[in-house]
């Protein structure tokens, strides 16, 4: 089999030391299948860059055929069939994600241009920099010859954080509460969603509301708990998470490459098309399904009542405004 070649920017950065491990080792992409590691951080960072790919040879993973470490977007991108994109600046205490944008969209609009030059048509994009909605839909408006279902934002993290709550509380396995949304931007207004979930307790499937019974719960601290999680992190540890942050990224590439089974979704950022009543054109989180062919679908038909309504609303509102912030830095 011929290896894929994936992108890893921000690659001498905290989530990458994380998440090259499980690439490598065949946690993404599978068991059988050999990987060309393409690592892209900035000149000064190229000393800790060597550390980290000695690192990698050191850990002798049989999947790794090559390791190309470099400072330049053309090596970086070149002919590359996955990307994840986490080079940027992650936000320090008290700071919302979107104060970074203004710092880090400019990568994603160089970055977009690198890709529409040299990448394969059909890459994989995966934006996981923040503010990450808004910096996939500026890296897809830059690489007009790809198309804009092949990038995507991070909001598994969240996905899997809201799952993990429901498991502590109703003492179960994450593995047997599936279909959490996560609807609109990977920020402090994302909405957090289980009335589509469901849950598995002794053998038997029912909806998670009606294994909570107890929809303030659900509306209220549920909610903020998942919206501010990634500032509780950054509280106590001084650093953004990286550890779940690269656990998540892999969840995500995985599942758009291998596909979710029947009747299962995940939330993912993907250029929306307005379904639900969401902002056209920008990057919103939804439930969607992946086929075997890497080809997502939003989830049609859902029930959405009036509080879930406003809920993505205010998330969209909040896309669209960081989307015309965004435009303005690009035009500098
Ligand atoms: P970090 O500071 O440890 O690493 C970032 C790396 O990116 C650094 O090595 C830096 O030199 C590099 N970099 C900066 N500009 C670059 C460029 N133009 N090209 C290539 N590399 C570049 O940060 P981190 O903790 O790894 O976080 C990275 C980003 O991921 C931050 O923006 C953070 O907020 C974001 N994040 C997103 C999620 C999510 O759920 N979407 C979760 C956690 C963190
Ligand atoms: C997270 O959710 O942990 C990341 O987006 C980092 C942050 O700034 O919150």
């Amino acid at each position: 089999m011929d290896p894929i070649r994936v992108l890893v920017t921000g690659a001498a950065g905290q989530i990458a030391y994380s998440l090259l491990y499980s690439v490598a080792k065949g946690d993404v992409f599978g068991p059988n299948q050999p990987l060309s590691l393409h690592l892209l951080d900035i000149a000064p960072m190229m000393g800790v860059l060597e550390g980290v790919v000695m690192e990698l040879n050191d850990c002798a993973f049989p999947l790794l055929r090559e390791i190309i470490p470099t400072a330049d977007e053309k090596v970086a991108f070149s002919d590359i069939d996955a990307a994840f994109l986490v080079g940027a600046m992650p936000r320090r205490e008290g700071m919302e994600r979107k104060d970074l944008l203004a710092a880090n969209v400019k990568i994603f609009k160089s970055q977009g241009k690198a890709l529409d030059q040299y990448a394969k048509k059909d890459v994989k994009v995966l934006v996981v920099g923040n503010p990450a909605n808004t910096n996939a839909f500026i890296c897809s408006k830059y690489a007009p010859s790809i198309p804009k279902e092949n990038f995507s934002a991070m909001t598994r993290l969240d996905q899997n954080r809201a799952t993990s709550q429901i498991a502590n509380l109703l003492k179960v396995n994450v593995s047997d509460v599936a279909n959490v949304i996560i609807w609109g931007n990977h920020s402090s207004t994302q909405y957090p969603d289980v009335s589509h979930a469901i849950v598995s307790i002794n053998g038997t499937v029912t909806g998670v509301p009606d294994a909570v019974k107890d929809d303030g719960y659900l509306q209220g601290e549920f909610i903020t708990t998942v919206q501010k999680r990634g500032a509780a992190v950054i509280a106590a540890r001084k650093l953004s998470s990286a550890m779940s942050a690269a656990k998540a990224a892999c969840d995500h590439m995985r599942d758009w490459f291998a596909g979710v089974s029947e009747g299962r979704f995940v939330s993912m950022g993907v250029i929306s098309d307005g379904s639900y009543g969401t902002p056209k054109d920008v990057i919103y989180s939804f439930p969607v399904t992946i086929g075997p062919n890497k080809k997502w679908n939003i989830v049609q038909g859902l029930q959405v009542n009036d509080f879930s309504q406003e809920k993505m609303k205010i998330t969209g509102d909040e896309l669209l405004q960081e989307k015309e912030e965004a435009l303005s830095v690009c035009q500098d």
